[in-house]
């Protein structure tokens, strides 16, 4: 089966709130894909990932694993959510050890693991984060930042089947944006991992993903390929939502006649290669 993950016409709205927060949503997950899923604020996302790994229970529609439905059990779900890793938007409410060691160490400690093995993955873990040197600080004196890296690597060591990852940048610098990023690309290398990432970064979502789905007002109104997402520029611009930077120089120089072998660029290093080559080709074509 295609799917790893599937919703058919979910409905979800909040106690006390008026407008649905989910509005009859079908959306299915590609197994091995990184998703990006873009949207305004409120437009859903967060309540999405809750409904994926249980939290929160439709009021209509189902929830398939591998195409079989949600049981809501209490054993069901603690297996649903060893296998689906759900990194939360606000770090405050993931972190729930002393120190940062320990908080990372502790779902897999829940595991059932060695403690010599739990120490070597909490150690690599930290390093790979960039969290070495905050090993044995209490939770609570980190910034916002590194309180996301802690709960980024508590929940990304576990090596769920499916992660989701619910603005995952959105406090990170550029260095540890991009040790992330590299962290993701190792484990969808070596596991082929399945992920889904809430972002307001749509340049990010662009040079990352291969699958994105758009949301509006609780219901999925865009996805496809990231070229074929953003090619709807229409539909994205009557939702406020912008074309990714590098999407929009590349349709604007329109090299599509260049024997069509230049290959559509996702980052800035990728585009300077291609116009590399355009110009040297250019420059042999005029002799
Ligand atoms: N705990 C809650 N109680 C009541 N309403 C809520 C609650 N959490 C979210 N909502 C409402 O549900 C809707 C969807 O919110 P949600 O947090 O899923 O949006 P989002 O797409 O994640 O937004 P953002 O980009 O700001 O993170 C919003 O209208 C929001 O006000
Ligand atoms: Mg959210």
């Amino acid at each position: 089966m295609a799917w790893l993950f599937e919703m058919e016409d979910v409905s979800y709205t909040y106690p006390g709130g008026i407008e649905p927060a989910l509005d009859h949503i079908t959306l299915r997950i590609p197994r091995r894909k990184r998703c990006a899923l873009l949207g305004h604020n409120g437009c859903g996302k967060s309540t999405l990932f809750l409904h994926i790994n249980g939290i929160y229970q439709p009021e209509h529609g189902d929830l398939k694993w591998n195409g079989e439905p949600y049981l809501y059990r209490r054993s069901y779900l603690a297996e649903l959510r060893r296998k689906v890793g759900l990194v939360f938007q606000d770090p405050e409410q993931q972190l729930i050890a002393n120190t940062v060691a320990e908080d990372i160490s502790y779902g897999l400690c829940n595991a059932g693991m060695s403690d010599a093995e739990v120490a070597r993955k909490v150690d690599e873990a930290l390093v790979r984060f960039g969290l070495d040197d905050l090993r044995e600080r209490p939770v609570h004196h980190l910034s916002l930042g590194q309180k996301k890296r802690v709960a980024l690597a508590g929940v990304m060591v576990l090596r769920p089947e499916l992660l989701l990852l619910d603005e995952p940048t959105a406090y990170l610098d550029r260095l540890h944006t991009k040790l992330l990023l590299e962290e993701l690309e190792t484990i969808h290398r070596d596991e082929g991992t399945t992920m889904l990432m809430a972002t307001h970064d749509i340049d990010l979502a662009y040079e990352w993903a291969d699958w994105v789905f758009v949301m509006h007002k609780g219901r999925l109104v865009l996805e496809g390929t990231p070229e074929e997402v953003f090619k709807r520029r229409e539909v994205l611009e009557e939702m406020q939502l912008s074309v990714p930077l590098l999407f929009d120089v590349w349709e604007a120089l329109d090299l599509s006649f260049f024997n069509g072998t230049l290959k559509r660029p996702r980052t800035a290093a990728e585009l300077r290669y291609q116009l590399e080559r355009y110009a040297t080709e250019n420059k042999r074509k005029m002799g």
